[in-house]
């Protein structure tokens, strides 16, 4: 068997809605205080898609600032991922959408279903076919729309996300490689988060749109003590395997929930919190979309430089997890 190619980034881009909904917006929608959100979750205010503009638009305004970056073409493309726990439409995969907004026939196309976790599965499985020489080039892209699934008259989740796109090309090379991935799932929490209507389990009906079953549930607090566990071990994960040691990550890129989430899982991982970068309070939790957002801004605010380790750790629904280690 060929040895693995060396699988790298060849560019980067993210999109954002126009439109930002602070937590005084929310205090007149739902009973609750900037102070309560502010304080719990780090969040002070996120974006929300306008009427009619949905994930795929998104993703595919990503796409076009990574490709931009790259200096490729549309039809340089071989696989189109996109994750995403908001697709346009239950089928087809939004993947194809993009594809066709972005006009690259002859790339294969498909989504990615892992929730806040998606990017980094999509990151891992895009590095498998350049690393087999499969694919030459592979755009990753999370995505999402939350404020359309989430329930805007249940305090205790609308607070806590927001809509978002970002997009990284892969191809074979050393420039910005990704040096290590981890990825975990564990089914015995999947009823933790979830939408519970709208699939074969709870079809669309008068009683489940009634239920308010189409909306997302979140036991958050059995979440958050998950997700500090996994995300701290997935952090130990990559960087072992990555044969690094932790002081020498230069920057730590988490999936942005809840910085109470973000401090204790950087110190169970031995890292200082001023090595973390943080955009949880101006954007909130965009799920697939939040690593590869916050990874986009860490390198264009240069506190991810060249030859820099760059630690990307995510946890959500599925569960799941996953982590990697990227040399800028
Ligand atoms: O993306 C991956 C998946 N998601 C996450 O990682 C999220 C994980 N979970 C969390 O971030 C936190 O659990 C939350 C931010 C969701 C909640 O924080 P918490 O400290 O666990 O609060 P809690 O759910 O225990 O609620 C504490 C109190 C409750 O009132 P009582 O029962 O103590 O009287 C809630 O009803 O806060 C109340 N509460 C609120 N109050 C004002 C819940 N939501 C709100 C709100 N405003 N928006």
């Amino acid at each position: 068997m060929p040895s693995p190619l060396p699988v790298g980034i060849l560019g980067l881009g993210y999109h954002l809605p126009s439109k930002v909904l602070t937590n005084l917006d929310l205090e007149k929608i739902v009973e609750t205080t900037d102070e309560w959100i502010r304080s719990r979750t780090g969040i002070s205010q996120r974006r929300i898609a306008a009427d009619g503009e949905v994930t795929s638009d998104l993703a595919a305004a990503a796409a076009k600032g990574a490709l931009a970056q790259a200096g490729l073409k549309p039809t340089d493309l071989d696989l189109i991922l996109v994750a995403t726990m908001t697709p346009d439409m239950p089928c087809p995969a939004t993947a194809c959408i993009v594809q066709e907004k972005l006009g690259a026939p002859q790339a294969a196309a498909t989504d990615v279903a892992a929730a806040c976790s998606g990017f980094l599965y999509g990151l891992v499985i895009g590095k498998q076919f350049v690393a087999s020489g499969t694919y030459r080039h592979v755009l990753v892209i999370g995505a999402e729309v939350l404020s359309r699934v989430v329930d805007w008259t249940d305090r205790s989740t609308c607070v806590l996300f927001g809509d978002g796109a970002g997009a990284a090309l892969l191809g074979p090379t050393t420039q910005g490689e990704i040096l290590s991935t981890h990825l975990g799932s564990d089914g015995r929490g999947a009823g933790l988060l979830k939408v519970p209507a709208g699939g074969a389990a709870q079809p669309a009906s008068e009683e489940s749109v009634r239920a308010r079953a189409h909306y997302l549930k979140m036991n958050g607090t059995e979440v958050f003590k998950h997700a500090v566990r996994a995300m701290a071990d997935a952090c130990h994960q990559a960087i072992d395997k990555a044969g690094i040691r932790p002081e020498q990550v230069a920057c730590v890129v988490p999936h942005q929930a809840n910085i109470r989430i973000i401090e204790a899982v950087v110190e169970r991982a031995g890292i200082p919190l001023s090595k973390v970068y943080l955009n949880v309070d101006r954007y909130g939790n965009m799920s697939a979309a939040s690593t590869i957002v916050a990874f986009c801004e860490a390198v264009r605010d240069g506190r991810v430089k060249k030859g820099d380790y760059a630690l990307l750790v995510a946890f959500g629904a599925g569960l799941t997890w996953g982590s990697c280690v990227i040399r800028w």
